[in-house]
């Protein structure tokens, strides 16, 4: 079936991604602020890594409405509420929301697409939602390992890395006070999950 796409249900599936993957922004970088506020600097770059992936998500979708430019597309559409106020709780929040766009939305949104004969658009919404499954394990792991305390502690010997100086620290815990660079113990991450390092 091969559809005019300014009457296509793709053009308004494409505007309900570009407005849910800005929402998704906006709110992992409050939930950002929420962490930092607490002192979970760690967790907070995890938001804000996120948000600038949502946003990125987002111009992709936006771009694949260039052709409609001056016009407006009317869209319904539900958005979640998440002002939780616990971090284990955003997170869980975060990956639930993750894992609707990736199990759910996404693939609907790409069928119909690859239904109408937008193949482009059909294959922008399967790779985004594998990202979005992605997203999802993170923030699921995350949400695991500070609702059961192991995101600084560990009942064997671990490591974490200082995300200020990069001090890797050996132990069943992460320290108090980076012994290097006397930062706190919000800047420490898990080792498994710090970026750039060496396989
Ligand atoms: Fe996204
Ligand atoms: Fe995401």
């Amino acid at each position: 079936m091969s559809v005019n796409f300014s009457e296509s249900r793709t053009k308004e599936n494409l505007m309900r991604a570009f407005a849910g993957e800005s929402q998704a922004r906006n709110r992992y970088t409050i939930a950002a602020e929420r962490a930092e506020e607490g002192g979970m600097l760690t967790i907070a770059d995890v938001f804000r890594y996120t948000a600038d992936q949502e946003r990125a998500h987002a111009e992709r979708f936006y771009s694949l409405l260039k052709d409609l430019s001056g016009e407006t597309v009317h869209i319904d559409g539900s958005y979640p509420i998440d002002q939780q106020d616990t971090l284990p709780e955003l997170l869980r929040a975060a990956e639930h929301n993750e894992h609707e766009e990736y199990a759910d939305v996404y693939q609907a949104f790409g069928d119909t697409a690859k239904e109408e004969g937008f193949l482009e658009a059909a294959s922008a919404f399967y790779q985004i939602a594998e990202i979005e499954h992605v997203h999802e394990k993170r923030f699921g792991a995350l949400a695991d390992m500070l609702g059961s305390n192991m995101y600084y502690h560990s009942e064997q010997v671990s490591r974490w890395m200082c995300t200020n100086c990069g001090y890797i620290h050996e132990g069943q815990a992460a320290p108090k006070v980076c012994p290097v660079c006397r930062h706190e113990q919000g800047y420490f991450l898990p080792y498994a999950m710090a970026c750039y390092k060496l396989p």
